[in-house]
């Protein structure tokens, strides 16, 4: 059954920032948009690249290794609609992130 995690202090992630964290064997790159977070599967799947490490300019990050681009709101790649990174879930409780965290 699928759960909600504590993943991060609100507070440590300013607005227009990324992280990475691993919970559960899953890396996942927290984006703060505007004081809105979204959570991503962390691992760029052009060559495994750390999407929490990436630049992040209003809803759009970029990949540190090759550039690749996403939309963090949606996990959609910019360019090729086919590709879409796995979002999870997330909510705010306090200053806890909580993430889904989907059953393996
Ligand atoms: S690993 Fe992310 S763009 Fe290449």
């Amino acid at each position: 059954m699928a759960e909600f995690v504590r993943v991060a202090s609100v507070s440590d992630i300013q607005p227009g920032t990324a992280r990475e964290v691993t919970v559960r064997d899953r890396v996942l790159a927290i984006f703060n948009v505007d004081g809105k977070f979204h959570v991503l599967d962390g691992i760029c799947p052009h060559a495994g690249g750390p999407l929490g490490e990436g630049k992040l300019q209003g809803n759009i990050m970029t990949c540190p290794w090759h550039g690749w681009q996403f939309d963090v709101t949606t996990g959609q790649h910019c360019l090729t609609p086919q590709i879409c990174q796995q979002a999870f879930v997330c909510c705010v409780e306090g200053d806890d992130l909580l993430v889904e965290i989907p059953d393996t």
